[in-house]
C-alpha cells in the first residue's frame, strides 16, 4: 500500500456530500457496498476513512493467470495503474456478514476516468470508462473477438464432453437474416439466449400449427414477437451473427416428442452456443434488454471533477448485477448460466461478459490486460469459478480413472450445485429435475458414470456411485418441511432420502454450521462405508443393486471403535409383506438401527421461527443423558423426543459435538483429535399407514456411544 490520504470521520464525510465532489463520491460508494440507506440502524460513529492508492499489477508472461498463486511471487510488471481505494479504520459486523453472504465485494474504490489517465501519465488501462444510455455494440464485438482469438481453445472446451459430440439431428435456430425457423445447418455458429418466460400470451411460441408457416424466408412474423426477443435479435444483427437459438421458438412446444429430445441436449446447446445472452434485466420476456434501444436504462454513473481530474464511482459490481436479478432467482436458468462458455448479460446496472478466462464490463477498461486472477478488478466466485473449476475436475477425473474406478465427487460440483440450484424458484415444483437435466448429463459424462447412461448414474437426482454422500444432505434451517408436489414419470412421489422430494434449499455444509458453528466451506467427509451393499427397488419391483462407491478405512485409524457393518445379500423371499415394501424408488440396505432420546440443543444456532433446529442425540450410557451426538430434525411441537436412527458411514468430529469429557476415551480423542471417531446416522420413522421408513434428518452420534448402545441389525425400507 502506497501512502494513504486522511479524509476523517465516515459521518462528516457523509454529511458534507452535497458540498465537495470527493465526499458524494466516497458517500456513494460506502452507502451502496454497505447497504447503509436499508439499514438505518448500523452504527458507524467512530469510523475513520482514508484514500490510498493501490497498484494493480499485470503479469509478465502469458499462462500465470489462470493459478491461484500469491501475485507477490509471480513475475510483474509494477506500472500499470493505480486504483484508488477507501480504506476505513472498521466495518460494522452486520456489513461484513452481509457482504460474505452476497459474496460480495469487500473493496471500496473509485476510478479515474480513461480520458484524464495521460494527465497523471498512465494508459487508459483499467481506468474507468463512461457507460452512456445505450450499450456499445462495438465493444462487446471487441470482447467476443478478444476471447475467440486470444483465449482460443481455453474457452471454446466444453469440459464435460468430447468435442466430437454433434448438436442433435432436429435442432432448429432463427435464422435473423431471413427471418424464418430453420434447421441448423451442420456446425452451426449461433448465438443462445436465456430470459424469463411469462408476462402474458404465448402466441409468440412456435407450434406444430405455425411451424411450416415460420420455416419460410420471412414467415416469423414479428409483430407477435416480445421485446427481450425483438432486442436480442437486433443485438444478433448488430454482432454480424446469423443463427440465434431460443427454446420458446426453436423447440415445438406442443410436441413431447420434440420437446424431450432438446431439453436432453440443453448442455450442448448452451455448450456450443458462441455465447449466451442473458436478459437478466426485467421479469418477464415482455421487458426489453436493458441499454439495447433509448430509455431502457438508466447506469447513474456518479461522476465528479476534483483538480481537474474526472473521478467516479465504479458501477455495481458483475456479480453483484447478476445476483441481484429477477433472472437468477429462476431454476431453470441455473443450467443456462452455468453450461454456457460466454456470457453476456444485460442487467439494468450495465453489460458485462464472462468467459473462462476473463470478465469484461462497461465501465473499466480491463481488454487486453493480464492480470493474475486473485487481483482481477472484476474479480468474483460463482459461475466463473464454477467453469475454472470444472475444467480442473475434467483433467482430475481422467488421472482417477487410471487408478480406480469412480470419480469422487468430493468437496465440489454436485454439492455447490445442488446447494445454489435448490435456492432457486420454479414456476411448476415438478421441474425440479428437468431444469438440471443438462446437469445430469454433463456430470455423467464429465465423470464416466453408468458408461455415461443419465439415468444410471442419477436415481431422483442423487449420484448412485458417491450415494453415500449424497445421503448427507441438509435442509436449510428456514427450508419448509414440506414434500414436493411432484411425483416421477409413473405418478409416484419422490422417495424421502432425495432432497428433490422437499421444498427448500439444501445444503451439503451445513452440518458443520448447524453442529460447531464454523466452517461453512467445508463438505462432509466419509472415512468409511459402513453399509455393504445399496439395493434400490426398480420399476418391476425387483431390487436392484447399486454401484455405490466405498470407502475403506483412511488415515490413522488406530483408535476408531471396531464397527463390523452387517453383511449378507439381501433375500426378498423371507420378507413378509414383502409387496407393500417394494414401492419402486424404495432405498434397500442392511446396518444396524438403535433408539435414542434426542431434545432441542440449548446452544441452537437456529431462530425460533426456522422450521429444523438442532437436537442433541442422549443416552444412558455412560451417564443418564450424556449427549452423544447432534441431529438437525424439525422443530414443531411435534418433535420427537425418542427417536430411531440407522447408521450410514463414518466421518470426522469435533469437540463439542458431543459431551467427550465423559467418556473414558476423552483423553485419546484430545491427543489424537476426532478424525474419524463420528457415525453418520439417519433418524428414520415409519411411513404413514406404511411399512416403510421415511428420512426425518441426519446426524453425527459419537462411534463409542453406538457401540455401546443396544443397536440392533436391520434391513431398511426407505420410501
Ligand atoms: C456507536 O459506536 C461508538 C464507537 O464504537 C460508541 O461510542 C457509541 O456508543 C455507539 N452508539 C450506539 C448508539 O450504539
Ligand atoms: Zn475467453
Amino acid at each position: 500500500m502506497e501512502r494513504a490520504l486522511p479524509l476523517g470521520q465516515l459521518t462528516d464525510i457523509l454529511n458534507k456530500h452535497d458540498q465537495c465532489g470527493l465526499c458524494r463520491l466516497i458517500a456513494i460508494t460506502v452507502r451502496r457496498s454497505w447497504n447503509l440507506d436499508n439499514k438505518p440502524d448500523i452504527n458507524i460513529t467512530g469510523i475513520t476513512c482514508a484514500l490510498y492508492a493501490e497498484w494493480i499489477a499485470a503479469l509478465d508472461t502469458e499462462g500465470y493467470a489462470d493459478l491461484h498463486i500469491p501475485s507477490s511471487i509471480l513475475p510483474v510488471r509494477r506500472d500499470l495503474c493505480h486504483r484508488l481505494r477507501i480504506k476505513t479504520s472498521s466495518r460494522p459486523k452486520e456489513v461484513t456478514a452481509a457482504l460474505d453472504a452476497t459474496q460480495s465485494s469487500q473493496i471500496l474504490e473509485i476510478q479515474l476516468l480513461e480520458e484524464d489517465a495521460s494527465k497523471v501519465g498512465r494508459t487508459r488501462e483499467l481506468h474507468g470508462r463512461r457507460v452512456g444510455q445505450t450499450v456499445d455494440i462495438g465493444i462487446l464485438k471487441r470482447w467476443i473477438h478478444i476471447c475467440e482469438n486470444e483465449h482460443r481453445e481455453k474457452c471454446e472446451t466444453m469440459w464435460w464432453t468430447d468435442p466430437g459430440d454433434i448438436l442433435p439431428k432436429a435442432m432448429r435456430v432463427l435464422d435473423v437474416v431471413r427471418m424464418a425457423i430453420v434447421q441448423a445447418p451442420r456446425s452451426c455458429r449461433y448465438v443462445a439466449l436465456s430470459y424469463l418466460w411469462g408476462g402474458t400470451g404465448e402466441d409468440y411460441r412456435t407450434t406444430q400449427a405455425n411451424l411450416k408457416q415460420r420455416s419460410r424466408s420471412g414467415g416469423l412474423d414479428i409483430s407477435v414477437l416480445p421485446v427481450t426477443i425483438l432486442d436480442t435479435i437486433e443485438v444478433v444483427r448488430q454482432l454480424d451473427e446469423r443463427y440465434l437459438w431460443i427454446d420458446a421458438l426453436c423447440i415445438v412446444q406442443d410436441d413431447p416428442k420434440d420437446k424431450a429430445k432438446q431439453i436432453g441436449a440443453m448442455d450442448l446447446v448452451y455448450g456450443k452456443s458462441v455465447f449466451t445472452i442473458f436478459a437478466a434485466g426485467g421479469t418477464s420476456v415482455r421487458d426489453p434488454l436493458p441499454g439495447v434501444r433509448p430509455g431502457t436504462r438508466n447506469p447513474r454513473q456518479e461522476i465528479a471533477k476534483i483538480q481537474g481530474l474526472h473521478l467516479a464511482v465504479p458501477l455495481v459490481h458483475p456479480s453483484e448485477a447478476r445476483v441481484s436479478s429477477e433472472w437468477n432467482t429462476r431454476g431453470w436458468t441455473y443450467q443456462e448460466l452455468m453450461l454456457s462458455r460466454r456470457r453476456v448479460f444485460f442487467t439494468s446496472h450495465h453489460m458485462h461478459f464472462e468467459c473462462v478466462k476473463d470478465v469484461f464490463g462497461e465501465d473499466i477498461v480491463a481488454e487486453r490486460v493480464n492480470f493474475p486472477w486473485a487481483s482481477h478488478p472484476l474479480m468474483f466466485t460463482g459461475a466463473g469459478q464454477v467453469m475454472r473449476s470444472g475444467v480442473r475436475l475434467r483433467s482430475q477425473s481422467g488421472m482417477r480413472l487410471r487408478n480406480q474406478r469412480g470419480m469422487r465427487l468430493r468437496d465440489s460440483e454436485y454439492m455447490v450445485i445442488v446447494e445454489e440450484y435448490t435456492r432457486r424458484r420454479l414456476t411448476f415444483e415438478s421441474d425440479i429435475l428437468n431444469a438440471i437435466t443438462a446437469f445430469i448429463n454433463v456430470m455423467t459424462k464429465a465423470y464416466r458414470w453408468a458408461s455415461g447412461e443419465p439415468s444410471g448414474a442419477f436415481r431422483f437426482g442423487m449420484p448412485i456411485g458417491d450415494l453415500e454422500l449424497a445421503l448427507v444432505w441438509q435442509p436449510a434451517a428456514n427450508a419448509f418441511r414440506e414434500r414436493r408436489v411432484l411425483a416421477d414419470r409413473n405418478g409416484r412421489p419422490f422417495p424421502s432420502w432425495s432432497w428433490a422430494a422437499w421444498r427448500g434449499a439444501v445444503q451439503y455444509g451445513s452440518a458443520y454450521v448447524a453442529f460447531v458453528g464454523e466452517n461453512p466451506g467445508s463438505p462432509p467427509d466419509i472415512r468409511e462405508s459402513l453399509v455393504e451393499q445399496w439395493y434400490i427397488v426398480d420399476d418391476d419391483g425387483k431390487l436392484a443393486r447399486q454401484e455405490v462407491w466405498r470407502s475403506g478405512r483412511t488415515g490413522d485409524a488406530a483408535h476408531w471403535t471396531i464397527y463390523v457393518a452387517p453383511k449378507g445379500d439381501i433375500d426378498i423371499r423371507q420378507l413378509t409383506s414383502k409387496n407393500a415394501l417394494l414401492r419402486p424408488g424404495t432405498l434397500v440396505f442392511r446396518t444396524s438401527s438403535a433408539h435414542f432420546n434426542v431434545a432441542k440443543a440449548d446452544d441452537s444456532i437456529a431462530d425460533a421461527d426456522a422450521n429444523y433446529a438442532i437436537y442433541s442425540i442422549l443416552s444412558d450410557i455412560p451417564q443418564p443423558s450424556t449427549w452423544v451426538g447432534r441431529v438437525l430434525l424439525p422443530s414443531s411441537t411435534h418433535s420427537p423426543t425418542l427417536c430411531e436412527f440407522v447408521v450410514l458411514s463414518r466421518t470426522s468430529g469435533s469437540a463439542g459435538w458431543f459431551d467427550d469429557g465423559r467418556f473414558d476415551e476423552h483423553k485419546v480423542l484430545e491427543r489424537v483429535g476426532y478424525d474419524g471417531c463420528m457415525f453418520y446416522v439417519m433418524a428414520v420413522q415409519n411411513m404413514q399407514d406404511e411399512e416403510r421408513m421415511e428420512r426425518l434428518g441426519v446426524g453425527v452420534i459419537f462411534d463409542r456411544a453406538w457401540i455401546k448402545s443396544t443397536a440392533e441389525q436391520k434391513i431398511v425400507f426407505l420410501g
